[in-house]
């Protein structure tokens, strides 16, 4: 039978002789002992090679073959000595042998050299956990989803219109006509809803922009849900119950990752109370405490984010920006119409936005009348004015980032390992 890393403990338990495959990430040698680390998609596990037990030939080429061979181990499965594990004896080896050199040694490389190495870093036990909880956050925000009554909507990647800043565009000439890389796929998803009610997207957005933070890509995926008559204040309570429910999931299937991480998964759940919600005049008020004037208007930065969110212990909101620092595609409030009826979901603990999202403009006339503020074409966007011609509803939705979410969930230092193959203003390799 071949088993998996994963399945080895259960076969220690009767001593079952299985077979297993993967690749040797690291030997030990010990006279006429080898001490074989074997990992597979899932994990990693040590084979025990000894000469009396698999024979000279298969011996040599297990105390032979470079880190990266691939190998096949036909063994008994047995607890490891500290009784908490399993360990394979080896009875039979089959080694496809690497090259001898393999790029990544065992001592601390910098992170340009890893990032060069991206293809060959991700095999590292640390990369793989994160990208394994990558894979399961991506599927609990999708399980969430559908389960909530939501239908998964594609958007275009490739499109004539702008969703967010106009700066930040990857330019393309689609057949002689210009076009551009999507920075969001809310402007189709809000055509979505008046079809199917509540949808999400979950793809790529790309962003143009050249910021060399800790936090940005200019490739990064998005989850982003939208919905018919939600107001603003339903789409914070919405976004709630999606993290507390996307934690959960990711915290229970990933509990082995994120230990190896040193995460502690007690850090990812809270008592009921909800996720505060604050205005952005009092976000203010808290700045200038902390010793961070700002004039009313102008939006917060990276690092105001960072000083505002050491002062909550769980994530909370940021509510009704000024209209200004806002998109287009913005509802007012009707009673204070310089403010946005928008918020920011920040992580604490001094990380920051995690989500942005608000109540969508939906009368026709105010609609025009941001666009033309923006600079907009209602030629390019007449398609987006139709929704507001015919069947138009309070709606909310808001925006997710994987790589950032992934980057507060793992602890990361920086957003580049939070994706299999970073794209920054610096690379595009590999
Ligand atoms: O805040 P953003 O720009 O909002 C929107 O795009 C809305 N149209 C979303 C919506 O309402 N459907 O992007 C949404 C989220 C951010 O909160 C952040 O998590 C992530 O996407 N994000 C980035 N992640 C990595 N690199 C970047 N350059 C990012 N820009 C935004
Ligand atoms: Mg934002």
């Amino acid at each position: 039978m071949t088993i998996g890393t994963q399945g080895l403990k259960a076969a220690a338990l009767d001593g079952q002789r299985v077979s297993m495959r993967g690749w040797l990430a690291s030997r030990q040698d010990r006279g006429k002992l080898a001490f074989i680390t074997l990992r597979d998609g899932d994990g990693q596990i040590c084979v025990v090679c000894e000469e009396t037990s698999m024979g000279a030939q298969d011996f040599l080429a297990a105390r032979t073959a470079p880190r990266e061979s691939a190998i096949m181990v036909h063994g008994t499965a047995r607890p490891s000595p500290d009784g908490k594990g399993a360990e394979l004896l080896a009875h039979s080896v089959w080694v496809l042998p690497s090259e001898a050199d393999f790029p990544i040694s065992r001592k601390d490389h910098g992170p340009d050299f890893l990032m060069e190495q991206r293809h060959l870093w991700i095999r590292s036990p640390k990369q793989a956990a994160i990208l394994r909880i990558r894979s399961s956050l991506e599927f609990a925000c999708q399980s969430f989803l559908h389960r909530q009554g939501f239908h998964r909507f594609d958007a275009p990647l490739m499109t004539p219109v702008s969703c967010e800043d106009t700066t930040e565009l990857f330019k393309l000439d689609y057949f002689g006509k210009p076009a551009f890389l999507s920075q969001s796929a809310q402007l189709y998803s809000e055509a979505g809803i008046a079809a199917l009610e509540k949808v999400y997207s979950m793809g790529p957005c790309f962003r143009a922009e050249k910021s060399l933070t800790r936090r940005h890509l200019t490739e990064f995926w998005g989850v982003e849900p939208e919905m018919a008559w939600v107001d603003a204040q339903e789409n914070m309570a919405f976004q709630e119950r999606f993290i507390r429910a996307i934690l959960s999931a990711v915290a229970d299937e990933r509990s082995d990752d994120l230990a190896l991480l040193g995460r502690d998964t007690a850090s990812m759940v809270w008592d009921s109370a909800s996720f505060t919600i604050i205005q952005y005049d009092e976000a203010l008020h808290m700045l200038a405490s902390s010793g961070r004037e700002k004039s009313w208007g102008q939006d917060l930065s990276v690092e105001d984010e960072e000083c505002l969110s050491m002062q909550f212990d769980r994530p909370f909101f940021v509510y009704k920006y000024p209209v200004a620092c806002r998109a287009f595609y913005i509802e007012a409030d009707p009673d204070r119409p310089e403010v946005a009826l928008s918020s920011d979901c920040l992580m604490h603990g001094g990380f920051g936005e995690i989500i942005t999202g608000g109540q969508r403009a939906s009368d026709l006339a105010f609609l025009r009348a941001r666009m033309a503020e923006h600079g907009l074409s209602e030629e390019t966007f007449s398609w987006y004015l139709d929704l507001r011609r015919w069947g138009s509803v309070p709606h909310s939705g808001f925006g997710m980032g994987i790589e950032r979410m992934l980057r507060w969930i793992c602890g990361l230092h920086h957003i580049r390992e939070a994706v299999p193959f970073a794209r920054t203003p610096q690379r595009i390799w590999p």
